[in-house]
Parts: structure tokens; sequence; C-alpha cells
């Protein structure tokens, strides 16, 4: 969240609210984003780390409709943010008002899923293969390069020819040009930057400091919920098996659940082994962000309920059925579930929602009404006069070394944002600092000679 700013006697929120401006000064913090201690799973890999820069640049692709071949459909156009990001049509529509064979998923916490591979059926093995995907699909953005449609080439150039992305593209990476690579991995640090940990349940869990005490701040309801989400059948519901909390995505290992339809059209689909995480499946108001499978063949939470409760096993019809979900006799599950049962599910399901997710600047349209967007530079300019300060190698790894003139000198070592790394007193002379400590991407020198008041700023980036 930004900060409160004082200016001559006036006290004014910094929210960035001049739509379609993205001030470089002044990014969102993404890369401090802290989950809460409980969380234990991060599929962040190790080379694509959040930084401010990068999740920013990737909160632009995801917003802008230039991702498709006619530019009218973002990522945002079948997520939206008000809708936990998700789609509250069925099948959602791409480019040339073809339909999705699916329906689209929440992007809730899919940085801290159990299950790291993406889609209803896990085809994208990471988040970093996943985030092309959309663009290069015939029916979703369109730029496929098959039958006659571009390829992701001509996206690129597109891209690389407006006046931001080179310089959002300078920010987060080396050089100012758009690649594959690089769209892929911004657009998945924004995803995986996407979180909702300001749940009724989070506040019960932080309090309780185990699943299974009773949340002091739960109605009695609600508690019996979470006991029947928990409890193996007969017992419970058995939900826990496979949508663990406090992730509540699902078991890696689970096998489909029993809806096997597919949207639009007849026939099976048994692939369908992977659920978004059940947080946010309603929003703050408690209306549902369905509709619910990949089929959005289940309007409400009641429907669900009603589909796990009874669950008839036909290994001809269905052999992918989970385990889990063929009962005592592989017959099919029969919770047997009352009225009060079902409706205390329901109301557990509800604490699962956060609040910010819906309404927070970081994750929501940078572009003006009219799809404009201008960057305001770095505002730290370099009035260097004739200093002569040298830095290399540039880019570095492990060492940076620092030439100054003869002299004393206050350096420091910012982030892109301008955020304080490290700052020291120096002499003139050769100067070698560590920089291993400091996370990979872009960082600013800053070197102010104390005699003269001169600054002198130099971009350096690190691997
Ligand atoms: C035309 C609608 C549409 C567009 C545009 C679209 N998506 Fe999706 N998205 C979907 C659908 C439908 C699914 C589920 C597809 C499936 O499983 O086969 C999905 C699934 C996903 C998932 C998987 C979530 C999970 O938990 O497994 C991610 C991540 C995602 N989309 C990100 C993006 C990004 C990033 C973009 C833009 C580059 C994008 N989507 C563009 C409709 C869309
Ligand atoms: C055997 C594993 C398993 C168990 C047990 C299980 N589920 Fe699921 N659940 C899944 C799978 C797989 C999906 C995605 C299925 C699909 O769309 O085809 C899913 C999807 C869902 C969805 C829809 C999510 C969305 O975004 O559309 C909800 C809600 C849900 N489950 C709730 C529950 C509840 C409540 C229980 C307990 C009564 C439960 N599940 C038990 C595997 C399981």
């Amino acid at each position: 969240m930004k900060s409160t700013r004082t200016w001559v006697g006036m006290t004014v929120l910094a929210l960035p609210l001049i739509a379609g401006t993205i001030d470089l000064n002044d990014l969102f913090d993404y890369q401090g984003q802290e989950a809460p201690t409980y969380i234990t799973q991060d599929n962040t890999p190790a080379n694509n780390h959040i930084s401010n820069a990068g999740a920013t640049l990737g909160r632009v692709l995801f917003y802008d409709k230039k991702l498709s071949i006619n530019n009218t459909v973002a990522c945002a156009s079948c997520h939206q943010q008000e809708f936990a990001f998700s789609d509250p049509s069925i099948q959602s529509k791409g480019f040339d008002g073809g339909v999705t064979g699916r329906h689209s998923m929440r992007l809730v916490n899919g940085r801290y899923s159990e299950e790291s591979a993406f889609f209803w059926d896990e085809r994208a093995s990471v988040l970093e293969f996943q985030t092309v995907m959309p663009i290069q699909d015939h029916i979703e953005m369109g730029f496929s390069g098959t039958n006659g449609q571009p390829s992701i080439d001509s996206l690129i150039n597109k891209l690389n020819a407006t006046d931001y992305y080179p310089k959002l593209v300078e920010e987060a990476f080396w050089g100012t040009e758009l690649s594959e690579d690089r769209i892929a991995y911004a657009l998945a640090q924004f995803v995986r930057s996407i979180q909702s940990f300001d749940s009724k349940f989070d506040e019960g869990l932080a309090q309780a400091g185990n699943i299974n005490a009773n949340f002091s701040n739960f109605t009695a309801q609600e508690n019996q919920g979470k006991n029947l989400f928990i409890a193996p059948p007969p017992a419970g519901a058995g939900c826990q098996g496979c949508h663990r909390a406090p992730a509540f995505d699902i078991d890696p290992d689970a096998q489909n659940n029993g809806v096997i339809t597919v949207a639009g059209d007849t026939g099976t689909d048994l692939t369908n082994t992977k659920s978004p995480s059940l947080r946010d499946v309603v929003n703050p108001d408690g209306d549902p962000n369905g509709p619910f499978m990949h089929d959005g063949s289940l309007t409400t939470l009641e429907e669900v309920i009603e589909h796990y409760n009874l669950i008839v096993f036909d290994a001809n019809e269905n052999p992918n059925l989970d385990q889990r979900l063929r009962g005592p006799t592989n017959t099919g599950q029969n919770l047997n579930l009352s009225d009060d049962q079902k409706a205390a599910l329901v109301a557990f399901l509800k604490t699962l929602t956060g609040e910010a997710i819906y309404t927070a600047a970081q994750w929501s349209d940078p572009f003006d009404a009219q799809g404009n967007l201008s960057v305001l530079p770095l505002g730290r300019v370099d009035i260097a006069g004739s200093m002569e300060v040298q830095a290399f190698p540039n880019p570095c790894s492990d060492q940076l070394t620092l030439n100054l003139p003869a002299g004393n000198y206050a350096v420091s070592f910012r982030a892109v944002d301008g955020r304080l790394i490290r700052s020291m007193q120096q002499n003139g002379g050769q100067q070698v600092f560590w920089v291993n400590g400091l996370p990979a991407g872009l960082f600013l020198i800053d070197v102010l000679d104390q005699n003269t008041g001169q600054h002198k700023v130099i971009k350096v980036f690190k691997h």
C-alpha cells in the first residue's frame, strides 16, 4: 500500500489515481507482499522472483487489449477483478466472438497452490509456460501463427512499437525490447502477485493457531461447517481430502470429481483434475464467483454441495473418478448430509473470502477509458556535469567495481522504484562491492559528490 504524504499543510493520499498513468518513481510494492506464516508452499521459480517493475509490466500486459490480434480482448476480459479474476459467463468470448471450451478460472493465490500445474486439466506445468498460451490460442487472443493468423512475433513487434512498453521493459529487464520469454515472465509475476489472505478464515486461523480448533471469530454454524469440511466421510464431507487448508486448491494427485460434461457441447471430459483455490468462491457480499467447475455447470455453492452429497460411480462412464469419491462399497459417495449440515458447509466456504483482491489498485486496470497509458520516467536525473564514474562489469553478478575520481562521495544503491538498499561513504579510486545479496534485476547507483553536490546515477543490471 502507498504511504501518505504531506505537502505544505495538506495531507494527500498518494494513490496513483490519475487513470492511465504509471509513475516509475512510485511503483506498487509487489515484491514486499507477504503471506501468512502458515502458508508454506510457494511455486515462484528461482529465476523469476517478483520485482515491482516486473509485476508492473505484467499488470500492463494483463490489461492490454493489444495482446489480441484485433485489439479487443485482454487477459482481464476473461479474468475480471470484480469476480476474483474469473468470468461470470460459462464460456468466455475470444477476440472473434468464438467461445472457450472451458470456464475461466479465478486467479487467486496461484503462487501458493499445492498443485503447481495450471489449467483445469493441468496441461501447463508452470505458470511461465501457461501465460503465453492464451495469446497463442486461436480462439482466445489469436496469435497462433496457423490458419492465416499472425504469430507471436508480430505481437512482439506491435508491443515494442508502443510508447509505453520500452520504458516499462527497461526497468523490469535489461534493454528495452520485449520477447516471448519476457512477456511470459512478467505476466507470471503479476499473476503470482494476486493474493488474498484477509478473510475471516485467516483471522480465525491466526488466532487459533490450528485449523482443528474452534475459531473464536466464527459462528457455531461456521465452525460446524469447518469440521464437516475437514473430517472424512462418514463423519464429515471429506473436502479437506482434496482442497486442503490453508491453500484450499487441490491435492496434486486428485483425479476427477465426477463433473464430466463439456461446456456447450455433448460428450464427456474426464481430464479435469485441478481446481483453483476455494478461496474467494463467493464475493464479499456472498454472491458466487462462479459458475463453478470446468464446465460452469453448477451455479451456486448449494448445487456444489448437492453434487458431492451424492455421486454415482459407474466405471464404464467415468473410470477416472477419484478413489476418495467412490464410497465404501465402490458404488459412489453418499454423504447423506442433512439440510443443516449443507448450510453449515456453505457458511464455512463463505469465510474463505477476502476483500482487498476485488478493488486493490495494484491489480486494477492501469489504462484510461480510451485505452491509453503514459509512463512517467524515473525522476532521478543525471546532473553529473563532468563527473567521470564507471561501473563494471555491467551486467554484473557477484561483484561490481566503481571507479570514482578523487574526492568524497556518498554512494547509495537503490531499487528502480527509489527504495534505498544500501548506502556508504567512499573516497575516490576503485571500489569493489559485493552485490550477490541483491535480488536479480535492475538497480540504481547514485553517486553524490559531497564537495560539489553533483549526482551521477548509473543503472546496473544484476543477473
Ligand atoms: C478468452 C478468454 C480468456 C483469455 C483472453 C485469457 N484467459 Fe486465462 N483462462 C481462460 C479459461 C477458459 C481458462 C481455463 C482453461 C482450461 O483449463 O482449459 C483459463 C485459465 C487460466 C489460468 C490457469 C489458472 C489455474 O489455476 O490453473 C491462468 C493462470 C490464466 N488463465 C491466465 C491468463 C493470462 C495471463 C491471460 C492473458 C495472456 C489469459 N489468461 C487470457 C480464459 C481466458
Ligand atoms: C477427490 C478430490 C475432491 C474432493 C474430496 C472434493 N473436491 Fe471439490 N473439486 C475437485 C476437483 C478435481 C475439482 C475441479 C473439477 C472440475 O471442474 O471438473 C473440484 C472443484 C470444486 C469446486 C469448484 C471450484 C471452481 O472454481 O469452480 C468447489 C466449489 C468444490 N470443488 C468444493 C468442494 C467441497 C465443498 C467438497 C467437499 C464436500 C469437495 N469439493 C470435495 C476435487 C475434489
